[in-house]
């Protein structure tokens, strides 16, 4: 990897996935780069080499560059003799649907005083004219030489190291061209072209990224409703569909809808923005609907196969909200789950990373590492995280161990004719 010509000092506010990544990925192109989180233990975990949650590829590089790399509690240790703020707060929905500035502005507020900043460079998704105040905020207190811009983070989990070393796209937006050139230039050896705008552009970009995401997997759900009702595949469908590529194949798969920590929080907020100009957008809203539907939908399908689920024991084969990541936040399973106990399942259930964000709806299940052991005895089945190693199973072995081999494949993981023959009775979303 080339490393920048002119290697900057770089303080990184947040120590999350985003943070985290973007201060090791700077680091690794030649900057030094120290981080600052609010959480202790996170501080002294990742002091002594220690990740704290899984992200492939991130020990390594944190490890690599050890030498040019730290961290800190100390907002001012971290600022001292920075060029440039990178923040990569978490921005949480409120009980209102906004997102939660509060942690922003707690980074700015720690910004103020450091005067020799050569410019603020905000990763954290925000509505759009946040920073127009941010900026209003820094010129209030004397910092207008200070620039501003929004640099939002198109990274995935479970691949965002690569993410963000080979990007589709950078998009910075700023309202001066020196700034533009500074965060270009912190990119010097990363393999994507930089696309340049305005603040705003930039802060809507990325909301409309994520909403269109969403649009195609609800759309995707939205065929395999009909797929269901006419006999039609909504795999073959969907597969010919993306084949045009002016669609794309990817994010055209049915199943259990949407979850993690950008969708569902960002589709929100993008409409709560939008709402509060006395703006309606009904193609959001019904895409939001579709998604929430998605799993109450497959779930019936597996409620009127056994009967109900009342006192039977039901198996869910993954929490996390996707595969490759040990994230659970607004995760499907955890809609799933909750449904199931409500209705008076037994709920057991499997993943090989997810970290447990709501023990109190977790607790009432019960966890097991080993996923043969989880299914054995079981009523029924469901997967509901695309974990790969779950297509090596030994199926029909796992059919003769269950009380009755029913699967509920929630996102189209597995091949039905196969499971049929391992002697399931088994279940998909807009399969035949
Ligand atoms: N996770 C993703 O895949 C992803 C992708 C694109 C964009 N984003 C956006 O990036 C932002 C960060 O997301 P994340 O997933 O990394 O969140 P996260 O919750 O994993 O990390 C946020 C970190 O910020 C820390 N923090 C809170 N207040 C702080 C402060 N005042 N100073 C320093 N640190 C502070 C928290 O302790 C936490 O460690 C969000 O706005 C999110 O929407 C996330």
């Amino acid at each position: 990897m080339e490393t920048s010509p002119s290697p900057r000092s770089v303080a990184v506010f947040g120590a999350g996935y985003i943070g985290l990544v973007t201060g090791a990925c700077l680091a690794q192109l030649g900057h030094r780069v120290v981080v600052r989180d609010v959480v202790q233990q996170k501080v002294d975990a990742l002091a002594r080499g220690e990740v704290p949650f899984h992200e492939p590829g991130l020990s390594e590089l944190i490890l690599a560059n050890a030498g040019r790399l730290s961290f800190t509690l100390d907002a001012s240790v971290a600022l001292e003799g920075a060029e440039v703020a990178y923040v990569c707060v978490d921005t949480p929905p409120t009980a209102a649907g906004d997102a939660d500035l509060s942690r922003v502005h707690a980074v700015v507020d720690d910004l103020l005083g450091a005067a020799h900043l050569r410019a603020v460079v905000v990763k954290s998704t925000v509505p759009i004219g946040t920073g127009a105040r941010i900026r209003a905020r820094l010129d209030r207190a004397g910092l207008d030489h200070v620039g501003y811009a929004s640099n939002p983070e198109f990274t995935a989990e479970g691949t965002a190291v690569d993410d963000f070393l080979h990007p589709d796209r950078i998009v910075v937006g700023a309202d001066d061209d020196a700034t533009a050139d500074l965060v270009a230039g912190l990119h010097h050896g990363v393999d994507g072209p930089v696309v340049r705008m305005d603040v705003a552009s930039a802060e809507l970009a990325k909301l409309t990224a994520n909403a269109l995401l969403m649009t195609k997997i609800s759309f995707a759900n939205e065929i395999a409703g009909l797929c269901e009702a006419t006999g039609a595949d909504v795999e073959q469908v969907m597969g010919a569909v993306g084949m045009d590529p002016r669609i794309g194949s990817r994010f055209l798969r049915a199943g259990l809808g949407w979850g993690g920590s950008c969708f569902p929080k960002d589709g929100t907020a993008l409409k709560t923005l939008a709402s509060r100009d006395g703006l309606h957008l009904p193609l959001l809203s019904a895409v939001i609907d579709v998604n929430n539907a998605a799993p109450g939908r497959a779930l019936q399908r597996l409620k009127d196969e056994i009967g109900g689920v009342d006192g039977k024991t039901v198996t869910l084969l993954g929490m996390a909200f996707k595969a490759g990541t040990d994230d659970m936040r607004q995760a499907p399973s955890a809609v799933v789950a909750s449904r199931l106990l409500a209705e008076g399942a037994e709920v057991r259930c499997w993943d090989p990373l997810a970290r447990v964000t709501d023990p109190a709806l977790w607790d009432r299940t019960a966890r097991f590492d080993d996923v043969l052991k989880a299914l054995a005895g079981a009523d029924a089945a469901i997967v509901v995280t695309e974990w790969p190693q779950l297509r090596d199973l030994p199926w029909q072995e796992v059919a003769a161990s269950m009380a009755s081999p029913v699967l509920l494949d929630g996102r189209n993981l597995l091949d039905p004719a196969a499971m049929r023959e391992a002697g399931f009775t088994y279940l998909s979303v807009g399969r035949p």
